[in-house]
């Protein structure tokens, strides 16, 4: 048991540490189940129900699962290359076989996502709007229109109600100002110009949507 909690212990630092030699073993083996990194690899990160404390770990329960097959993907095939992808997800991701990234997708899609605690009033009313009605001054199109009534997305479209705020707040600047999200063309446009503040706003209302 002891020398468990050692190998437990190291495997995380060296985790951490963004080196993956560790996790390597795991990932490359299908007799190791999507289950089971889940709950002994992603958890360090994305929480053991994919309830994420930290918002640079993005919250991965309730999320849909095409789209998490599709970024797993994205992330072994190094197409997402924005710079907290690249850090922490291309070395998790490299060995991953297509069974086990099919087997986590459905692992984290499955795990209830815990809501965030109402954010400012003002702000969320805002957002609300954004999010229901877009910005129809600069021809911004409603987020609902292709992320649900309540933004628990469908398919290929993302989960994006319940998804902390300050990782809304990132991808949608990634969207905007970069080319390192390739599949994400169609919120390029989208993007193009919400402000600062629209983009907290919309992010604060989501977060507890
Ligand atoms: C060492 C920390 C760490 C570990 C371990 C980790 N991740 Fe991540 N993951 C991240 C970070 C940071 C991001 C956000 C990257 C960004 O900002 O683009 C991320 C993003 C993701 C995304 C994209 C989510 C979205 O909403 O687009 C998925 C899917 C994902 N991780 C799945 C996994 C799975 C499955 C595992 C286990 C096999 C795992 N991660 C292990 C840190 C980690
Ligand atoms: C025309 C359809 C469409 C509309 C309208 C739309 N989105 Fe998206 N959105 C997408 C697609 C498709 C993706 C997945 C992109 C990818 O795979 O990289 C996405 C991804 C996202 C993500 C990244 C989620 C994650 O977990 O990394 C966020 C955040 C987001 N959208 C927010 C918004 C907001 C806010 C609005 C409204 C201002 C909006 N979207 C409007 C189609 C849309």
């Amino acid at each position: 048991m002891k020398k468990m909690m050692v190998g437990l212990v190291l495997g995380s630092t060296i985790l951490i540490a963004g080196c993956t030699t560790a996790s390597a073993r795991k990932t490359a083996d299908d007799q190791v189940t999507g289950k089971q990194l889940a709950q002994q690899v992603c958890s360090l990160c994305h929480g053991v129900d994919g309830n994420s404390i930290n918002p640079i770990f993005p919250k991965l329960a309730g999320q849909q699962s095409v789209y998490l097959v599709q970024q797993l993907k994205e992330f072994r095939d190094h197409h997402r290359s924005d710079p907290d992808g690249y850090k922490y997800m291309w070395g998790i991701a490299r060995y991953l076989t297509n069974q086990q990234i099919t087997e986590l997708a459905k692992y984290f899609s499955q795990q209830k996502n815990i809501l965030a605690p109402k954010g400012n009033a003002e702000l969320e009313a805002q957002g609300k709007l954004i999010f229901t009605e877009g910005i129809p001054a600069n021809n911004t199109p409603a987020c609902a229109t292709c992320h649900g009534p309540y933004g628990s997305g469908n398919g290929i479209f993302p989960r994006i109600a319940g998804q902390h705020t300050k990782y809304i707040e990132k991808q949608l600047s990634i969207f905007k100002d970069t080319d390192d999200r390739p599949d994400g063309t169609v919120m390029k446009v989208i993007t193009h110009h919400i402000t600062p503040v629209e983009a907290r706003a919309v992010a604060t209302y989501l977060s507890s949507l």
